[in-house]
C-alpha cells in the first residue's frame, strides 16, 4: 500500500514526503515540476503530472491501481493570491479541475482517504482576529474561494460514495525543516525580507497604520516541520476508521506575530541591523488573522512544537545554503 502525495515536491509537500518516508511509508509523489524539485522527494517514485492537465483523470487512476493506494495528501494547486485575481479562470482550472480530476479518480480506483490543502484564506477578512473553524467564511480572491469549493466538493464525495477527508487549514508557513527544504519562492514576508537584505535594499513593510498592538499586521505563523507533522496526524485519523465529527481544522498556534516583530526577528538571527522602508498598506491584508487551534488539538492531538524562534532560525540557515546568502 503507498501514500500519493499530489505537489510532494513542493516547499510543504517535500516535508510530508520526508515524514512518510521516515515512518516507512511507500510514497508515491506526483508533481509538475513547475514549482517542485525531483532532487526533494529522496527515493520516493515520482509521476510527473500535472494533475489538472487533459487526460490526469486516467493517469492518476493507473497510478492508484499500479501503486495500491490507499490515501492521497492533495497539496498540488496554485497559491499566489495576486495571480489568482488576475487568472481567475486558470485557478478554477487548475485548483478545482485537479481536485475534480484527482477525486474521480479516487472514485473510481476506490481510494477512501483525502487529505486536502486547504488556507486561511476562506476566511477572508474576518470578523473576529482569532477565528474558529466554523465561522463565516467570504474569500476576498479566486484563490481562497477555490479552497472553499475543494472542501464542499470533498463533502459532497462524502455524501456521493463515503470519502473520508480532512481539510487543513494553512496559516503563515514559514521556515525549514533542513536546509534543503527552504521556500525557494520569494513571495511571503519571511523570504521577501531576506531577499532584500541580501540585495543591499530596505525590507518593506506594508502599512504600520492598523489598528493592532504595533501598528503592523498580525498573523499566526507556523512552522513547516509542525504543518507537515499535521499532516500524519491527520493521516493516522483517517486511516483509524474512527467516526469523523469534523473535517476541517486550523493549523495555526492561536498567537500572533506582527509584520514588526518578525522584521525586528530577522535582525536578530543575521545578527545585523538592515535598513527598513514602511509603505502604504497591501490591499486586501486583513489587520490580523490568528487560528484558534483547540479543534485540531483536542480532535488530532496536535500542536505547535516550534515558535518564532526557530521558524526564523530555520528560514534563515536554509536561505544561507541556497544561490544567494546573506554577506
Ligand atoms: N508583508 C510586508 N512586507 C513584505 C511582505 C509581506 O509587510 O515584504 C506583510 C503583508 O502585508 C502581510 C504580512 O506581511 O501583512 C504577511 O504577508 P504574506 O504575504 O507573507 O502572507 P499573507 O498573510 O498575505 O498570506 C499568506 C499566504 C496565503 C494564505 C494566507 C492565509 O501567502 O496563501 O497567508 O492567511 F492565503
Amino acid at each position: 500500500m503507498s501514500i500519493l502525495v499530489a505537489g510532494g515536491a513542493g516547499y510543504i509537500g517535500a516535508h510530508v514526503v520526508h515524514d512518510l518516508l521516515d515512518r516507512g511509508e511507500e510514497v508515491v509523489v506526483v508533481d509538475d515540476l513547475s514549482y517542485g524539485d525531483a532532487s526533494r522527494i529522496r527515493d520516493a517514485k515520482l509521476v510527473e503530472l500535472d494533475v489538472a492537465a487533459d487526460g490526469a483523470q486516467r493517469e492518476l487512476f493507473n497510478t492508484m491501481v499500479d501503486e495500491d493506494v490507499s490515501a492521497v495528501i492533495h497539496f498540488a494547486a496554485r497559491k499566489q493570491v495576486g495571480e489568482s485575481v488576475e487568472k481567475p479562470m486558470w485557478y478554477y482550472q487548475q485548483n478545482v479541475g485537479g481536485l475534480a480530476n484527482m477525486m474521480s479518480a479516487m472514485r473510481d480506483a476506490n481510494v477512501g482517504n483525502m487529505i486536502f490543502s486547504s488556507s486561511a484564506a476562506v476566511y477572508g477578512i474576518p470578523p473576529v482576529s482569532v477565528v474558529e473553524e466554523d465561522i463565516v467564511k467570504t474569500p476576498i480572491n479566486p484563490y481562497g474561494e477555490t479552497k472553499l469549493i475543494g472542501e464542499w466538493m470533498m463533502a459532497d464525495c462524502e455524501r456521493a460514495f463515503g470519502l473520508r477527508w480532512i481539510g487543513l487549514r494553512y496559516f503563515n508557513v514559514a521556515g525549514a525543516g533542513s536546509n534543503d527544504l527552504g521556500d525557494p519562492a520569494i513571495l511571503n514576508l519571511v523570504p521577501m525580507v531576506l531577499d532584500k537584505v541580501e540585495k543591499g535594499e530596505p525590507a518593506m513593510i506594508f502599512g504600520t497604520d492598523y489598528d493592532t498592538p504595533d501598528g503592523t499586521c498580525v498573523r499566526d505563523y507556523i512552522h513547516v516541520s509542525d504543518l507537515a507533522n499535521a499532516h500524519i496526524a491527520a493521516l493516522d485519523y483517517l486511516t483509524s476508521g474512527k467516526e469523523m465529527e469534523y473535517h476541517t481544522f486550523n493549523v495555526g498556534t492561536g498567537k500572533g506575530t506582527s509584520v514588526r516583530e518578525i522584521v525586528d526577528g530577522l535582525k536578530q538571527v543575521i545578527g545585523r541591523d538592515f535598513a527598513v522602508e514602511e509603505l502604504d498598506r497591501r490591499a486586501g491584508d486583513p489587520p490580523q488573522l490568528i487560528g484558534d487551534a483547540s479543534r485540531i488539538t483536542e480532535v488530532l492531538d496536535w500542536h505547535a512544537q516550534y515558535g518564532v524562534d526557530e521558524i526564523l532560525q530555520s528560514a534563515y540557515s536554509a536561505w544561507q545554503q541556497g544561490p544567494r546568502p546573506i554577506a
